[in-house]
């Protein structure tokens, strides 16, 4: 069975910040998502706010229908802004004020002591709680230590291969790691760097039971719109009839 597609709404909302102005919404870009057929909605609220606002957090929650997952950092700031409008899932993620885009996953083994209790507070508060973490055993082992729902396997340094190049090395470290954490318990979800063109192989690991895609979605998505943008990425990753259900 194909994955599921989170779409990552993230880059409307950069558009809209271009001009701290009130279009494009979105809230808007998520329910066209919603329509064509996606399982779930992400959206990364950054310590400085680039892009997703906090009126934007609460409004998604309201209005969809589909799952609400809500990336941020593992810091108490992030909590207080998170926890109150109650996504279904929080994916904690390193974070830099320099970064154009989350670089690389979490080292839970050195920030066990934080994330212990940050994990802790979030599944009180019943929300689910998956970390991004690069494709490696001993960093979902920690993950599990940690009693963490799901891991988001960071697909960055496959994305990023030189076209043409082998991915069969970092296919196979991705795959070994799913493996290793559906076994440990976890939920395995991926993403970063997705487009059509590299999705299929991603979309073809059995524990992958959702993708989070954003930017190759809405780069598209200007020129095709939305509701074509996210049905043509479900069709890539084989996908068209069953977004299914959340986890
Ligand atoms: N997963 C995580 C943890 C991310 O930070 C991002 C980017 O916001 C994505 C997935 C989606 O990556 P992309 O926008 O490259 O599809």
């Amino acid at each position: 069975m194909s994955p599921r597609l989170s779409v990552n709404i993230d880059h409307v909302a950069t558009l809209r910040q271009a001009r701290v102005g009130r279009e494009p919404e979105p809230v808007a870009a998520a329910l066209a998502a919603q329509s064509a057929g996606c399982a779930g909605i992400t959206v990364h609220l950054r310590a400085d706010r680039r892009h997703i606002q906090d009126r934007d957090l609460r409004v998604l929650k309201e209005v969809l229908s589909l799952p609400l997952n809500v990336e941020c950092a593992a810091t108490p700031e992030a909590m207080e802004s998170v926890i109150g409008p109650k996504p279904h899932m929080v994916t904690l993620v390193p974070e830099t004020r320099e970064e154009l885009t989350t670089t690389g996953g979490l080292d839970a083994i050195f920030l066990q002591a934080p994330l212990r209790q940050i994990i802790r507070e979030l599944k009180a508060s019943d929300i689910r709680v998956s970390l991004f973490l690069d494709p490696s055993r001993e960093q979902v082992m920690m993950a599990a230590k940690l009693e963490a729902d799901a891991v988001e396997l960071n697909t960055g340094v496959y994305s990023d291969l030189p076209f043409g190049s082998d991915p069969s090395l970092e296919l196979g470290r991705i795959r070994d790691t799913a493996k290793r954490a559906a076994n440990l318990g976890l939920r395995v979800l991926a993403g970063h760097g997705l487009s059509l063109r590299n999705v299929g192989q991603i979309a073809a690991i059995p524990e992958i039971e959702e993708l989070n895609i954003g930017h190759s979605i809405i780069a598209r998505a200007v020129f095709v719109g939305m509701e074509r943008a996210v049905q043509e990425m479900l069709s890539a990753m084989g996908a068209m009839n069953g977004a299914g259900a959340a986890p």
